[in-house]
């Protein structure tokens, strides 16, 4: 039992479509989100470059107490997942490809992926790709643009639209049914995305399944929430623009939280 917090982390704001999710299933829990918009997006740098900024994140998460870390960026899992492991004692939960449920899914034999270069070329991506997708056509896209219209609170403009449609219509082609959501900042483009491809292509998200995930290891190692009737506080620290954190948080509509500016 432990009213210590869980620590969120991204790139920016993508990560709160996974502490929506968590906060779905774990309500009585606190939650201390670290937002890194200030250094967005991470999906284009090196993964050198990618562990020394995560790595001062996490130092901050940990020395404010947090007793699981949600790596809630798959850009982040990619580059940084297998090096936190090997270097801190706190558990982490990294983003999964949720390429195994699309495939199960998938009439067509097409399934589409849209992600940043850093997640697209990671270990990761490769082996859940070369380990389950035997017959499958994935068709790969880099979704470079989407990560700053979304940091810009951009999610249906004609710009966005624009990129969208130049990422999307090339995998309607190739006649998809199933599209990955691989970066946790596309969700916020779902209903823009809906537009583009219709009611026929089912799109994924990986994060309930990650939220799934968290809640089990806490159940395991006993560390959850002794607080069964209270709502938990969630703190947001963000490197970026506080009004722009509050604007995301006032449409997802959750109250207890605090908005923070940082800069470390
Ligand atoms: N939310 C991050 C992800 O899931 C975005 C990465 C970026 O900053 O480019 O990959």
């Amino acid at each position: 039992m432990s009213i210590q917090p869980i620590g969120v982390m991204d790139s920016g704001i993508g990560g709160l479509t996974v502490w929506q999710e968590l906060i779905k299933i774990m309500p009585n829990e606190n939650y201390l989100y670290f937002g890194d918009s200030g250094f967005c997006p991470y999906g284009s740098k090196d993964s050198q470059e990618i562990i020394t900024r995560v790595k001062t994140i996490i130092d901050f998460l940990i020395e404010n107490e947090c007793k699981i870390i949600v790596v809630a960026c798959n850009a982040i899992t990619a580059s940084s997942i297998e090096y936190l492991r090997n270097n801190y004692a706190i558990p982490f939960v990294g983003m999964e490809p949720a390429i195994k449920p699309a495939l199960m899914k998938t009439k067509t034999k097409a399934v589409g992926v849209l992600a940043t270069e850093q997640t697209l070329k990671g270990r990761l991506f490769y082996n859940t790709k070369s380990k389950y997708a035997q017959g499958i056509n994935i068709i790969e896209q880099v979704g470079n643009g989407l990560v700053e219209r979304v940091e810009a609170n951009d999610f249906d403009g004609e710009s966005t639209m624009e990129i969208l449609k130049k990422y999307l219509n090339p995998m309607l082609e190739k006649d998809i049914d199933v599209l990955v959501l691989g970066c946790t900042h596309y969700p916020f483009l779902q209903e823009s995305i809906k537009k583009i491809v219709g009611d026929n292509v089912l799109i994924v998200n990986p994060a309930p399944a990650v939220a799934r995930h968290t809640s089990n290891i806490l159940e395991k190692m006993k560390l959850r929430s002794e607080f069964e009737e209270i709502q938990g506080i969630s703190t947001f620290f963000t490197t970026g623009d506080t009004e722009k954190m509050k604007h995301i948080l006032s449409m997802i509509k959750k109250t207890n939280y605090e908005v923070k500016s940082i800069s470390i």
